[in-house]
C-alpha cells in the first residue's frame, strides 16, 4: 500500500525497510540531508571491522584491524559517497550522472543511478579497468565509454562536460561524495570506542584519505572519539605523484584502481598527512602483491590489489621500524578481490585436471597423508 502510494507520487526510490539502517538515515545529522533528500539505499556501510592476527604477529602491533569495504553493495567503499551524491543529484533535479573512473566509481555510480532511475555515463581509461568493474557498469545499464587516454584525461573530460550542465558529476570532486565516505571513520570509532592510533589507506585520486580525515576530525568534535589517528597513506610506486611532489604523466601499477598521476584531492591528502602528523609513502607492485596474497592466504580476506597497498605500507613500516608506537591500527581494504579476477589468477596455479574418482583424488592429494 505505502509503496504503491509512494510510487504514485514518483518517490519509488524510497526503499522498503532494510536492515541495518540505511547510511543516509543513520548519519543524517552529519550529512547534507534534508527532508526532500530521497532515502536512497542499497544497504551500504556498516561493513565488518575484522581483527588480523597474522598481521599482528608479523608487525608486533597489539591490534591490527581491517575495515572490509569490499562488503559494500557494489564491492567497494565508493557506495558510501555515491549514495549521498546520487540522492543529492535526484534532489537537485538531475536526470543523469557522469563520472570518470578506474572502475569502482563507475560500478557504484551505475548501480545507484539504476536504483534512482537516472541515466549514467562513465568514462574509463581504455584497457586499464579490471574485468569485474567493467561488467558491473555494463550490467547496471550505464553508458560505458572507453577513453583513449588515462584516468586523469577522463576526469578532465568529465569535469568539462559537467561544467556545461549535461549531467551531475559524481567523482569525489563532488563534496557529497566526501561527506558520505567520511562515515567509515565514524563506524571505526563506534566499533573501537575511539579512533585508532594510525589508519593505513591506499591513495589514488585522494578523495578517500580526505574523507576519512574529515570524518575523524568530526568524530572528535561529536565525541565519538577522543583522539585522531595518524594518517598513513600509500600510493603505488609507479603512480606516486604525492610522494614525488609532481604529476606523473604515465602512471603504471598492477593496482589499476590507483593508477592515477594527478590526484584531484591532492590538497586534501596533504592536509590529512600534515594535520595528523602522518605520512604518504610509496609501495612497489611486488609489495602490494605480497600483501594481497598474505591477506587472502593467512587472514582469509580477498581484496583487490589497490586495497592491499594499505597493508603493504603497514608491513613496510613495521619492517623499517617506523610504527611510532602505534598499538591500535586500522587498514582500509577498499574493494573486493572479485573485482579483479585476472590479478588473482596471475598469482594462482591453474586447477589440476584429475579423473572423477575418489581414488584418483586420493592419489593426487592425500597419498602421503598419515591419517
Ligand atoms: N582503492 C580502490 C579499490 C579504489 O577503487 C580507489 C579509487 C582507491 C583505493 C583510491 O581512492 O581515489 O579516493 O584515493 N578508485 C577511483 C575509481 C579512482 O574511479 O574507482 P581515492
Amino acid at each position: 500500500m505505502l509503496t504503491a502510494r509512494l510510487r504514485l507520487v514518483g518517490l519509488d526510490i524510497y526503499s522498503p525497510p532494510v536492515l541495518p539502517r540505511p547510511l543516509i538515515e543513520r548519519y543524517a545529522a552529519h550529512l547534507p540531508i534534508t527532508a526532500s533528500t530521497p532515502r536512497l539505499t542499497l544497504g551500504e556501510g556498516d561493513t565488518p571491522l575484522v581483527r588480523a592476527p597474522a598481521l599482528e604477529a608479523r608487525t608486533g602491533i597489539a591490534q591490527v584491524w581491517l575495515k572490509v569495504e569490499g562488503q559494500n553493495p557494489t564491492g567497494s567503499f565508493k557506495d558510501r559517497g555515491m549514495v549521498v551524491a546520487v540522492a543529492k543529484a535526484v534532489e537537485g533535479g538531475a536526470r543523469a550522472v557522469l563520472c570518470a573512473s578506474t572502475g569502482n566509481t563507475a560500478a557504484s555510480a551505475a548501480a545507484y543511478a539504476a536504483r534512482a532511475g537516472l541515466r549514467c555515463v562513465v568514462l574509463l581509461p581504455e584497457g586499464q579497468v579490471a574485468l569485474g568493474k567493467l561488467a558491473q557498469a555494463e550490467v547496471f545499464g550505464a553508458r560505458v565509454l572507453s577513453l583513449q587516454g588515462s584516468f586523469d584525461d577522463a576526469l578532465r573530460v568529465a569535469r568539462e562536460l559537467a561544467a556545461d550542465g549535461v549531467a551531475a558529476l559524481v567523482n569525489s570532486v563532488n563534496p557529497h561524495r566526501i561527506e558520505g565516505q567520511k562515515t567509515a571513520a565514524f563506524e571505526i570509532c563506534e566499533a573501537l570506542g575511539d579512533a585508532p592510533e594510525a589508519l593505513c589507506i591506499p591513495v589514488g585520486n585522494a578523495g578517500n584519505i580526505t574523507a576519512y580525515w574529515k570524518g575523524f576530525r568530526e568524530a572528535t568534535e561529536a565525541r565519538m572519539a577522543r583522539r585522531r589517528p595518524r594518517m598513513w597513506g600509500f600510493q603505488a610506486a609507479g603512480a606516486a605523484p604525492i610522494v614525488e611532489g609532481r604529476r606523473v604523466e604515465r602512471p603504471d601499477t598492477v593496482a589499476t584502481a590507483i593508477r592515477i598521476g594527478n590526484p584531484a584531492s591532492w590538497e586534501g591528502a596533504l592536509r590529512a598527512r600534515d594535520e595528523s602528523r602522518g605520512a604518504i609513502e610509496a609501495v612497489s607492485d611486488e609489495e602490494i602483491l605480497a600483501a594481497y596474497a598474505l591477506l587472502a592466504s593467512r587472514e582469509g580476506i580477498f581484496c583487490e590489489p589497490a586495497s592491499a597497498a594499505s597493508v603493504a605500507g603497514l608491513l613496510k613500516r613495521a619492517a623499517t621500524g617506523v610504527l611510532e608506537g602505534a598499538e591500535v591500527v586500522v587498514c582500509v581494504l577498499t574493494g573486493s578481490g572479485l573485482k579483479d579476477p585476472d590479478a588473482a589468477r596471475r598469482l594462482a596455479r591453474a586447477p589440476e585436471r584429475v579423473a572423477a574418482t575418489a581414488a584418483a583424488v586420493r592419489d593426487r592429494v592425500f597419498a602421503s597423508a598419515v591419517v
